[in-house]
């Protein structure tokens, strides 16, 4: 069993991949709006990969004999002011969710859970990743954002991403 607070942080941390889901999901959508595939298909990508990091909670708490809460998400819709936009926010985002993470393993620590703490590792691997992806968006986005063949051949690039499942298990 865990502890109660590692439950409640766990559950909440569900409802904040989710919501990462949703708010990149929202993001393709503005960029599928400018016709910007390339984008749209690396948030879409993105989205899958915090559905999965979702699971990996609900599947640990499981997995410890706890019910999972799957509270209300908010709406994620925002308006950007340009095709940068949604690039700083993304990174905003992931520094959220790292500081989210770190505060779970935090209270681990405190608790002596050992086993979360371990659970957690591929988290804290998994963010540092994350947010240097959201940073090489908006280096690539600075250097050759502003011509309209680069950004046309950087949105081809951003075409090939695929989804790989999470290389965690358990
Ligand atoms: Fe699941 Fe982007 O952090």
């Amino acid at each position: 069993m865990l502890d109660t607070s590692i439950v409640k942080l766990l559950n909440d941390q569900i409802n904040k991949e989710f919501y990462s889901a949703y708010l990149y999901l929202d993001m393709a959508d503005f960029y599928a709006a400018k016709g910007l595939l390339g984008y749209e298909n690396w948030f879409k990508v993105q989205a899958q990969e915090e559905m999965a990091h979702a699971m990996l909670f609900r599947q640990y708490l499981l997995n410890n004999g706890h019910p999972v809460e799957l509270n209300a998400l908010a709406n994620p819709t925002k308006t950007y002011k340009d095709n940068k936009a949604p690039l700083e926010e993304a990174l905003k985002h992931e520094q959220f969710v790292t500081a989210s993470i770190n505060s779970i393993y935090e209270e681990a620590m405190t608790r002596k859970d050992y086993r979360t703490l371990q659970f957690l590792d591929w988290f804290v691997k998994e963010q540092g990743e994350e947010e240097m992806n959201a940073e090489d968006n908006i280096n690539k986005y600075n250097l050759f954002g502003s011509d309209a063949k680069a950004l046309y051949m950087l949105d081809q690039e951003l075409k090939a991403r695929v989804f790989n499942p999470p290389s965690l298990v358990i």
